[in-house]
Formats: structure tokens, sequence, C-alpha cells
């Protein structure tokens, strides 16, 4: 058998419904391009047919992705598959994914219907998207909890009806590895022409064990895994990209399976996911967080001085941590921002020096040393910022302190027009955010989340705002990092006003298109 495993990352459709704000189109294809320097095989784009944003991003990204698979997920129903087959028809290489419950209690509660009538319905939709391409994958949901008889039932029928893949998820996350293992084990001994596609599979982590559950299956002859970085999705998320290639990494010898990913990308995507999607990595996460390479104890630290495998089964340096530090200050050139983010792992065409290096000084003027996790910061919020930005700071003065009433007074640009405002608050960042919505007329504008964050070490950090706003129903997410609070909170909050107006050019876009302007 095969030893290669197929990894086929769902950050952006799995991971992505499952987050308290949708990200932007040009969050998604950042997410996509960083998935592909990673390496993934497969990139699970989204689901096109579920909104006209979802669609135009899907599309971008099929547009973009040259070194990957680009995959959409549809029901099995044409207009999903026919929604998935025109914005993936840009790409170079792109797969539909469709899907159907197969489990007693999704087929006669959600689906009423009987076994028959689903398996016609799974056969058409496989043949409906073989139209579009011969890269087809077919997932039975809830596959965990369905009759192994009616399983090897439908994967025989999807692989006849031209399915190249067959995905077998715990959607629930309910089985444990050895059952599950058992599952794929009994779909290889049972299904005649098994051989004819590459069993996936898709594991949820309600019970902690999507990673081992995964593993099972893999031991067992599945040779792709669905997975996302840093295990975000549905509840308590999917398999972790990051843990299942690791633990086939480091104990390849054992397994004798290997992937394609580029493991020293790992800790950059994973930075990446949780600042963009604002889900912060625990400190003890597996592989990522950020005590997973610190060692506490004495002994420990001890060991580790005499010799690293004494107490680390795999280096920071694979996964892309990079343990130097070096103090910047603003007497640093440009060749050293340059030569350190490359050490960090950042290719020249991944960052604008002239940018980074201006706000490495005015951030250096501020905190006369500039460590390596404020460049990261630096960087990443430079590759966030809207290039013609119709919103934009110019002025913000704010004061507060016992006995007064914190009041704000800011100036945005909007478009050619700058507009400045003065508010009072509850606290300067109250203030300040209620001079931006009388500035922009933003009644219909509620705030739903605010979370304050350092980044970075003690009296040195940088404060770190992620904000939530709802609009028309839907929510947005920004950003915003500064010396000061309030800035942070203010350029979070431009950050959600250029994301809104984004939006609202896509819908305008959309629907000039249905009324053929
Ligand atoms: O969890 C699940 O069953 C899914 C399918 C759509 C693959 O996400
Ligand atoms: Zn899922």
């Amino acid at each position: 058998m095969n030893d290669r495993v197929i990894i086929f990352d769902t950050t952006l459709r799995d991971g992505e419904q499952a987050l308290p704000a949708s990200l932007s189109e040009r969050e998604k294809l950042q997410i996509a391009l960083m998935l592909e320097r990673l390496g993934v095989d497969v990139i699970e784009a989204g689901f096109p047919v579920s909104s006209p944003g979802d669609f135009k991003s899907v599309q971008l990204i099929a547009r973009e992705i040259k070194n990957a698979t680009v995959c959409g997920l549809s029901r099995a129903l044409e207009k999903d598959i026919d929604a998935c087959g025109e914005a993936l028809s840009v790409a170079d290489n792109f797969r539909i994914h469709t899907f159907i419950a197969t489990s007693d209690i999704h087929v006669d509660t959600k689906l009423r219907k009987s076994q028959d009538e689903v398996v016609e319905m799974a056969v058409h939709a496989i043949k409906h998207a073989r139209r579009y391409t011969s890269d087809v994958e077919f997932s039975c949901e809830d596959a965990g909890r369905t009759h192994i008889d009616y399983l090897c039932r439908m994967v025989e029928a999807a692989i006849h009806a031209g399915a190249t893949t067959v995905n077998i998820p715990d959607t629930v996350g309910y089985t444990i590895p050895s059952e599950f293992g058992g599952i794929v084990d009994a779909l290889f001994n049972r299904v005649p022409n098994i051989d004819k596609a590459i069993i996936s599979v898709h594991c949820h982590n309600d019970l902690g064990l999507a990673v081992a559950n995964s593993l099972a299956a893999v031991q067992a002859g599945a040779r792709q895994v669905e997975c996302t970085v840093n295990g975000v999705g549905e509840r308590a998320g999917n398999c972790s990209l990051e843990e299942i290639v690791m633990t086939l990494k480091t104990r390849e010898q054992l397994l004798k399976l290997q992937t394609g990913i580029k493991t020293n990308e790992i800790s950059k995507a994973s930075k990446l996911v949780s600042q963009l999607c604002n889900m912060p990595v625990q400190a003890n996460k597996a592989i990522v967080g950020a005590n997973a390479f610190s060692h506490s104890s004495g002994i420990h630290q001890d060991g580790v001085l005499k010799g690293q495998n004494t107490y680390e089964i795999m280096t920071p340096e694979s996964v892309g941590i990079n343990k130097n530090v070096l103090n910047l200050t603003s007497r640093s050139g440009r060749h050293v921002i340059k030569h350190r983010l490359g050490e960090l792992g950042y290719k020249d065409d991944e960052f604008d020096l002239d940018a980074v290096y201006a706000s490495f000084l005015r951030l250096a003027d501020k905190k006369g040393q500039v460590f390596d996790y404020d460049l990261e910061a630096l960087l990443f919020f430079n590759q966030q910022k809207h290039e013609d930005a119709f919103y934009s700071l110019t002025y913000l003065h704010a004061t507060s302190g016992q006995n007064i009433i914190p009041s704000a007074t800011v100036t945005i640009q909007a478009g050619n027009r700058s507009i400045t405002q003065t508010s009072i608050g509850n606290g300067p960042v109250d203030a300040a955010y209620n001079a931006i919505i009388a500035a922009i007329d933003g009644d219909d504008l509620e705030i739903v989340d605010f979370k304050l964050d350092s980044k970075g070490e003690g009296a040195d950090a940088l404060a770190q705002v992620s904000l939530i706003v709802e609009y028309k129903h839907r929510r947005f997410n920004g950003i915003g990092l500064a010396t000061d609070i309030v800035e942070a909170g203010v350029k979070a909050f431009i950050f959600v006003l250029n994301n809104m107006y984004l939006a609202d050019q896509i819908d305008q876009q959309k629907q000039e298109k249905i009324a053929g302007v």
C-alpha cells in the first residue's frame, strides 16, 4: 500500500464555519496562500452555494492557488454542485466534495428519507459532479454512527458512481480509536471496489480523540486525513493538522508513512490562523502552544542542556520556531530587519520591506527595543492593511482619569472626505468608538465582542485589540495593534469598517450581476 498520506485542509470551510465572525475574502486568500506554502495537498476553500461572499472567495482562491488542489463543498444537490463547479472552474486543479448523511439518526430524523433514496441521491450527486471534474470526493456524513452494512453499501455505490475519494467522517466526535480504525478496516475487507478510491477520514474532537482516531484510521489503510490548522472547527474542532503531521513525522520509523508538509512552516501557519480567526492557542497545546517547547522543571532543564533529546522528541526548529533572540533598536538597519525576518522564516516576497521597516522604526522610537514577536506582529499588521482602504485614521486624542468624563476626538478619512467628531463615553475606548459611530452615521452597528491582549512580555508588550461588530445581521472581525490601548482599539474599529465596506461592495456587484447591469 502507498505510504503517502494526503493532507486535506478544511480550515477555510469546517474551521471558518465555526468562527464567531466570518473571514473576509482577503483573509481567506492569505490563509490559502499560507496553506499552499505549508504544502497541503488539498485546500477546502469553502461552501460556494452558502453565500455570494463564499462563492467569490472560493473563486479567488481557485484562481490564485497553483500548487494544491482547490476543493469546494456541496450537499448532494445539483444547485450546490453547480455553484461549486462554477466557482472552481478557474482553478488549475480542483475537486468537488459532495456529502449526504448515512447514520439512521440523520437519515430518519434529518433527511426523512429511506436508505435506498439516500443512496440514489448520493449516486446522482456524484455523477452530476463528474460532469465538472474527474476529481470527486463523497462524504458519508456521521459515518462514525452509521451501521457498518449500510456504510459498506454506500461506499461501494459511491465508488461505482465515480467518487475518487470517499470520506468517512466522525461528524460528532463519538468514536474511540480502536472502533474508528475498525470501521476503516471493515471497509477495506468488505467493499469489493475499495481499491478504486482513496479512503479519507474527517474526525471531530468532541472527546479529544480526533487526532488519535485519524491515526488509527491511517493505520487501517486510510490515505487522506482531513484536518485544520490549530484544530479549529465545529464545536470542539477538527483533527489538528500540526498534531497529525508531526505524529506521522516523529514516529515515521514505526508508522512508515509520510506527508508532503513542510513542517518548518507550521508555527507561522498557526500564528496566522490564530490571529485572523481571533482564536487564541492555549499555551500547552501540542506542537504550537507557547509552552510546547519550554521546560520548567529544573531536572528537565538540566537534561535538555546536557542533550536536547533527553526531554524533546522533536526540535522547535522542525516546526519553524526559532529560539535565537536578537536585540533590535532604531539603530538597526533595513538589512538587519530583512535578515532577521529571513531567519524567522519569512521569504522576501512575503513582505514589503519598506513598509515593515517604516513601522519598525516608529515602534523602535516608542519602545526602544524591538523583539522578534514585535517584528512578527508588525509584519502581520502590514499584511493586513487594506490596500486602497476606504477608511483610515488620521487623528486621535483621548482623555480619561479619575473624576473626569472620558472623551475622545477622532478624525477619519472616508474616501476623499475627512470627518472629525468628539464624543464622551464610559471610558476612552468607548468615547473613541462613539466618535467613530457618529462620524460615519453608524447607529446600525453593534459591538458584540471586544478583546484586549498583550503581544509580547511585561511592560514592553504591545496592545492588541480584537473586535467583532455586527452589521446587517453579519459579523465582522477586526484587529488593531499599538503601544497604546485606545489607538489599538480604534485601529481595530477602522479595520472592521474596511471589511464591511468590502463586503458591501461584493453584495452590490452580485446584485448588479443578477439584475444584468
Ligand atoms: O463533519 C462532517 O461530517 C463534515 C462533512 C461535510 C465532511 O464536515
Ligand atoms: Zn466536519
